[in-house]
């Protein structure tokens, strides 16, 4: 079968109700916690993706017990310091930068060494940021310079450490509060607003976690050792999986969307701040609490008005997925947007800044990158009437299915490559694309 998808129609009108796929940020890490367990736990609407697919095969290979069923996933875990498993063990973390950063928080006690490899993608990320802080736990580190594959052999005596995390990185903050579940005495992070599933997962388990907010960032004080209960949880669906959804109905004319059950933690709602800003009409209903993390119904309709904006850089990381999108509705607003303070995106599965701007000029939207920060000339009647194609985005899925709502929503004759990328987080979603209407080849 080939692995590219073939687009030469804008999308119908439609006015549909839709389901996404559980939360990638909540899946791995409710595998990952509970393997700390000594209890079983289970979770439903895991995402069944190819990033948790790896997390619960490395946890397999640790010695975890996995189960997957129809409408559940069990695992009973090991407990604190409790992997079993033989000499010269390899992780894959595929394509899973939250996977490869958060277990080396776990294995920072790993009695035997272990190597921890990933996909091309993967292998070009930075690591040294999770292992600077992880050596101080006592882990010796082997790297790449900074870079996968690396080898890690862990201690039996670490200490507490304070470790300022200052990228806005959730992935950073969570190895190091993975690090300090099994680490005697207290922990201490300063970190820069990141996405916070860790912290409400801590409290929800009642650990000894206490989190003092401040405006620019939060203290995070934890202290290791205590055992940890059985973690049942229902994943709420992933906000930066309904983004597709949500940018495709604004963009589209005469539509109207509801998508159901969506995690909407504030620490994850830049997106929807940025397009209320920009105009787009979305509501939240039916708003609810689940365990500590925020979920909704959300409702979009088109908008034909689109508004430019000058991104406020306190949102950057709350919509820290979501750029690719962003950069496409500015695309089509009325004037000049502006996106500061970026370079984190540049950390991601691809160079996001780059092919942010790369897809603005296949399209034929003018466009200045300076350093971290990208200038965007919106004209609300782009129409797009060439053919475009796009590949060698290192399969990030991100900038394919990105590129599909770009096609669906301004028209053209667009060939995307590599389509498998979606299983990294979304599998289902050429089928969700379909639902709606749109005709794909
Ligand atoms: C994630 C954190 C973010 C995000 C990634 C998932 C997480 O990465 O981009 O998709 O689950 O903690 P950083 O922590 O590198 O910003």
């Amino acid at each position: 079968m080939s692995n590219f998808v073939k687009i030469k129609n804008k999308i119908n009108r439609f006015n549909k109700k839709l389901f996404i796929d559980g939360d990638k940020s909540l899946s791995i890490r409710w595998a990952l916690l509970s393997s700390q367990s000594l209890k079983k736990s289970r979770s439903s609407n895991l995402l069944l993706s190819e990033d948790v697919m790896s997390t619960l095969n490395c946890l397999k290979k640790l010695g975890v017990k996995v189960k997957i069923s129809k409408n559940f996933c069990e695992i009973i875990g090991l407990g604190l310091n409790g992997f079993k498993y033989k000499k010269n063990l390899t992780l894959n973390a595929g394509n899973s930068g939250t996977l490869g950063r958060l277990i080396l928080g776990l294995l920072v006690h790993s009695k035997k060494e272990i190597k921890i490899k990933g996909d091309k993608s993967l292998s070009k990320r930075d690591f040294l940021r999770v292992i600077k802080p992880l050596e101080k736990f006592g882990a010796k580190f082997n790297s790449n310079y900074g870079k996968l594959p690396i080898r890690i052999q862990g201690t039996n005596n670490s200490k507490p450490i304070k470790y300022y995390e200052n990228n806005g990185s959730a992935q950073c903050k969570s190895a190091v509060m993975f690090a300090a579940l099994n680490t005697q005495g207290e922990t201490i992070i300063k970190a820069k607003k990141s996405r916070d599933h860790s912290e409400l997962l801590f409290k929800n388990l009642k650990l000894p976690i206490k989190v003092i907010k401040r405006k620019k960032h939060d203290i995070i004080k934890i202290k290791g050792g205590k055992k940890i209960p059985a973690l049942n949880y229902k994943i709420p669906s992933d906000i930066s999986s309904a983004a597709f959804f949500v940018v495709l109905t604004a963009l589209s004319k005469n539509s109207r969307l509801k998508i159901k059950n969506i995690n909407i933690n504030p620490s994850r709602m830049g997106l929807l701040y940025i397009l209320k800003l920009m105009g787009v009409k979305i509501s939240k209903i039916n708003i609810r609490n689940y365990k500590g993390e925020k979920v909704a119904d959300l409702i979009i309709k088109s908008t034909n008005k689109i508004k430019p904006i000058n991104c406020p850089v306190n949102l950057n990381s709350s919509a820290i997925d979501e750029f690719l999108l962003i950069f496409l509705i500015a695309a089509k607003a009325k004037g000049i947007s502006y996106f500061k303070n970026l370079s984190e995106l540049n950390q991601k599965e691809s160079p996001r800044l780059e092919w942010g701007s790369k897809i603005l000029n296949k399209i034929g939207v003018k466009n200045i990158v300076s350093k971290d920060s990208i200038k965007i000339y919106g004209n609300p009647n782009l129409r797009i009437k060439k053919k475009i194609i796009i590949k060698n985005f290192l399969k990030d899925h991100r900038v394919f299915m990105t590129s599909v709502i770009a096609a669906l929503s301004l028209g053209g004759d667009w060939q995307i490559f590599d389509k498998n990328s979606i299983n990294t987080s979304f599998p289902s979603f050429l089928k969700k694309i379909e639902y709606l209407g749109a005709i794909i080849e």
